[in-house]
């Protein structure tokens, strides 16, 4: 044996791998951790203020000086590892699966999906190609088509998990100029000297999800191409005024390709007449894209079938698995009524990635089916998810957030000092402002005001909401996503959040 490979031998890193005894007994330090965590955030921890605060409301710098030191040279020991989990990470944390935490679109903690990541990351497999991830890569065709058929959509779609909407969005826009240009935009791009006018894409233009910016941006279409439509009172897509926007478009030159349709939008939660989007992008040859990273699941509820009519007819769908399924990050997911588009756009050849021929082992490789290479194994957390609470009870969680936010609607029509900014809501998204009458009117004043309330309800550490504009002023808007939310939860945010307004009215004018 050479000296080397005598040292190689002798290292204390990866190679050998610690003794099964050794391993497990980090392993069950790491559980501990994890199982106080989750007691922390319960009910009874809550009502006794035992709960860490939902946000650490600790300045920035103070919290970036706490991580400053070198790399470290030597192995250091799991007990300092651990240590500064839980003295450095934890209190300086957001807990987003706190029951009063109402911030962006979180979701909050299946339990389940923390396993599920550790089992993932044990087997490590490589969701690229179908060699390094056989029966991965048909756990993820079957929670693809689990999804499908739990919100209605085609079963035989294609599909896959992305980082999250951001990149189902982006991907889904790619699919879409692929399948409508009348030029390859695979092999000659934006470029190609042939091309009619600007490619456009059309949505509502209350809450045009920035997404969309991305996704147009980095797909080099420019923001321009980002066409906004007229809405609704009850912020839903004009639908006549979409089909006059599309004649105006293409008299000027343009070249539309797709529609999108909000299936619950980010601050009010509407969703779109996607039977009537559907019918315009078939009349038009057009691609109907439908963002769901919000509220597409809320399709599993029989009692929305309404609502949700016209979903199965999209080209494709996307949703957030790490929102109200409540999965870890990262785990969006597109749907694909016909995977062949998928193809058609992903679809590539290299020597070192597929073998000189197919043989009886060559199987799906996601890579020709999305814009990722490597890629994680993000369909094990859903999977799991859905086999441990079942469809029904995802359907029981999903009701109880919707009847959250339909309680704070309530309570907010029944209070003077708070104005409603939408109708009831459909899902558990949930905008509104506080307006007391004496200064109803004083919009710069209201403006100002809510977003101190915002801002002293997470300083004291009560709860954490978060502000947004609906009609240009600003409003408090509540993300209710989480299985620990109870109407207990809503009553005493709101509460709180009354009291601060009184008290803000009180206060002398800065
Ligand atoms: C309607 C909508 N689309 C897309 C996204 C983007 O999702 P992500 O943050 O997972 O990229 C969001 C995020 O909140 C959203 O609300």
């Amino acid at each position: 044996m050479s000296s080397d490979t005598h040292q190689a031998n002798q290292s204390p890193f990866l190679s050998p791998d610690l003794p099964p005894a050794e391993f497990q007994a980090m392993g069950r330090r790491v559980i501990d951790l994890i199982a106080e965590y989750y007691a922390s955030l319960a009910r009874e921890a809550v009502d006794m203020g035992t709960a860490p605060p939902a946000f650490p409301a600790v300045r920035p710098a103070e919290i970036a000086a706490m991580f400053t030191g070198p790399a470290p040279e030597r192995p250091e020991s799991l007990d300092a590892i651990l240590a500064d989990w839980s003295n450095t990470i934890l209190p300086n944390a957001s807990h987003l699966g706190h029951p009063r935490w109402f911030g962006f679109v979180n979701g909050t903690g299946s339990q389940i999906s923390v396993l599920a990541e550790a089992l993932a990351a044990s087997l490590d497999p490589n969701l690229g190609g179908f060699r390094a991830s056989p029966s991965a890569t048909e756990v993820e065709r079957q929670t693809i088509r689990w999804c499908a058929e739990l919100i209605g959509y085609n079963p035989d779609c294609g599909g896959l998990f992305l980082s999250g909407g951001t990149m189902a969005n982006v991907t889904a826009i790619r699919i879409a100029m692929q399948a409508k240009a009348s030029w390859d935009i695979g092999r000659d791009g934006l470029q190609s000297p042939d091309r009619p006018g600007r490619l456009t894409i059309y949505m509502a233009d209350h809450e045009t999800h920035v997404s969309f910016v991305r996704a147009v941006e980095l797909l080099g279409l420019g923001r321009a191409a980002l066409r906004q439509v007229p809405s609704h009172a009850d912020f839903t897509i004009d639908v006549a005024a979409l089909d006059r926007m599309l004649d105006d478009d293409i008299a000027q030159d343009m070249t539309p390709f797709c529609i999108i349709g909000h299936v619950g939008s980010i601050n009010v939660g509407a969703i779109d007449d996607l039977d009537a989007l559907a019918d315009v992008a078939v009349r038009r040859d057009l691609w109907f894209h439908a963002d769901g990273a919000c509220g597409a699941l809320g399709a599993m509820l029989p009692e929305m079938s309404k609502a949700f009519r016209g979903l199965s007819r999209a080209g494709s769908v996307s949703f957030d698995a790490h929102k109200w399924l409540g999965v870890p990050y990262e785990a969006g997911c597109l749907l694909v009524r016909e995977p062949e588009m998928m193809r058609a756009t992903f679809a590539l050849t290299a020597a070192y990635l597929l073998p000189s021929a197919t043989s009886e082992y060559s199987g799906l490789n996601y890579f020709d089916y999305g814009p990722q290479l490597s890629r994680s194994w993000r369909a094990l957390k859903v999977w799991m998810s859905l086999r441990h609470y079942g469809a029904e009870g995802y359907r029981t969680f999903f009701r109880q957030t919707i009847a959250c936010a339909k309680h704070l609607h309530a309570l907010v029509l029944a209070s003077d000092d708070f104005e409603a900014v939408q109708p009831e809501p459909e899902l558990y998204l949930y905008s509104f402002r506080w307006a007391p009458p004496s200064l109803r009117g004083d919009d710069a004043r209201l403006d100002e005001l809510n977003q101190r309330l915002t801002d002293e309800l997470q300083s004291r550490r009560l709860a954490f909401a978060m502000t947004t504009r609906i009609h240009g002023r600003v409003t408090q808007r509540l993300s209710i996503c989480s299985h620990r939310t109870t109407i207990a939860d809503i009553d005493a945010t709101f509460a709180a959040m009354r009291e601060i307004g009184q008290e803000l009215l009180n206060a002398p004018p800065s």
